[in-house]
């Protein structure tokens, strides 16, 4: 039996109620509303965006869903903003010439019709261009907001009361300030803007500029929605549960609440022993993008435990004579690889810390075991 459904959604219940209630405020205020959804690869942010989407659809509300995974071009910065710019003038047609008339349709000032020009990409006269480049950082922020309040203010009369941007810790900067502007404009009217990250990159901590978004957090899940995305899985895959309760349970144990883990590994084919597939080139990804002295601390602490501190960082520095340990530290918790607590850092799943092990086997760390019993001698004679 292939079951050609969509997965259903198993224990977000209280996430997606949130999302409801922060949408039903900003109609009923009038206002514009931010959540900034958090949490690691593979634990469902999509899947509950996709769950709000669909109640959203078939309350016949207007929404607009960016996944930034799609329009991703590294070799332009500007792709992500100009194609959101151009999402949000509602025009179906691509050519240069419609979407100009839409913008200036759409804007209140000529100077802001320039601007929304440039922002979507558009050709600019050499007379345009000139204008623009004459403006102050502080004057053209101002020209964003009411390019921002336009746009905005276009939505609302086309109805759309939702704006969902996916995977937003993949976004340029360019693309953050346009949003920063965006989520902070005032609005007479309601409307609802979620963004999904996990935490890496520039969302590592909560951007100041969402200081005051609903921060939702998605925690792993709960021991019997894994069970039920377990069952599921299998009948989708013509799997008889009652036939695979061993492959299940080690599955389960091993994705300790990440739905993406579990469902790799139920179809692993050695789910004891094998790291999921996603896991893996996140890590290889990590590994190969990341400045050595980086990769050195990230095996270091891997082969400590899946638990370390600032202490045993600090020895391994001094060993190392790391000249920056700050600055690694600081691209180790942007890596989306580590979490923080004060003093004290955890790898943020027992695979990544699993699969960072693995690649620390070539590390020597004879020194740090001499260090740790010298310690431990000067103990014992105190
Ligand atoms: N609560 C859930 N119930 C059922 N399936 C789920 C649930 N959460 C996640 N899944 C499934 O797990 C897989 C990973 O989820 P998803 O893609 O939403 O993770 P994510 O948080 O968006 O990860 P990333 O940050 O890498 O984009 C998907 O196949 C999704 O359908
Ligand atoms: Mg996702």
């Amino acid at each position: 039996m292939l079951n050609d459904e969509p997965t259903p959604l198993y224990g977000r219940e209280w996430e997606l109620n949130q999302l409801h209630i922060i949408f039903s405020r900003a109609v009923a205020l009038s206002s514009a509303q931010t959540i900034l959804l958090q949490g690691m690869t593979g634990i469902g942010k999509s899947a509950l965006l996709n769950a709000f989407i669909c109640h959203l659809k078939r309350a016949e509300k207007n929404y607009l869903l960016f996944s930034t995974n799609s329009c991703l071009n590294h070799n332009n910065p500007h792709f992500f903003v100009a194609n959101f710019v151009r999402s949000l003038l509602l025009v179906k047609a691509h050519s240069e010439v419609e979407i100009g008339h839409q913008i200036d349709l759409v804007s209140s000032t000529p100077l802001s019709a320039i601007r929304m020009r440039q922002w979507a990409d558009l050709s600019l006269s050499l007379a345009h261009k000139q204008t623009l480049r004459q403006f102050s950082d502080e004057r053209l922020r101002l020209l964003d907001k009411t390019v921002v309040s336009d746009l905005l203010e276009y939505l609302d009369h086309k109805k759309v009361q939702a704006i969902l941007i996916d995977d937003a810790h993949t976004l340029s900067e360019q693309s953050r300030y346009f949003l920063s502007i965006l989520t902070q404009v005032q609005c007479h009217f309601g409307i609802l803007f979620i963004l999904s990250a996990q935490k890496k990159n520039a969302f590592t901590h909560p951007p100041k500029w969402l200081s005051s978004a609903h921060i939702i957090y998605l925690k792993p899940l709960d021991i019997s929605s894994m069970q039920q995305l377990a069952h599921h899985t299998l009948l989708s895959r013509d799997m008889l549960p009652c036939k695979h309760q061993h492959r299940t349970a080690i599955a389960l144990k091993r994705a300790c609440g990440n739905p993406l883990f579990l469902i790799q590994l139920l179809c692993a084919t050695h789910p004891q022993s094998e790291l999921p597939e996603t896991l893996q080139q996140l890590t290889q990804h990590c590994l190969n993008s990341m400045p050595c002295e980086v990769v050195n601390t990230l095996k270091f602490a891997a082969r400590i435990g899946q638990h370390f501190d600032t202490k045993q960082l600090h020895q391994f520095n001094e060993h190392r004579k790391i000249r920056a340990p700050l600055c690694v530290l600081h691209k180790m918790l942007s890596s989306g690889l580590i979490t923080q607590d004060a003093e004290h850092y955890s790898f943020v799943h027992p695979l990544v810390w699993e699969s960072l092990r693995s690649h620390a086997k070539d590390l020597e760390l004879d020194w740090y075991k001499h260090h740790q019993s010298n310690t431990q001698n000067q103990v014992t004679r105190i």
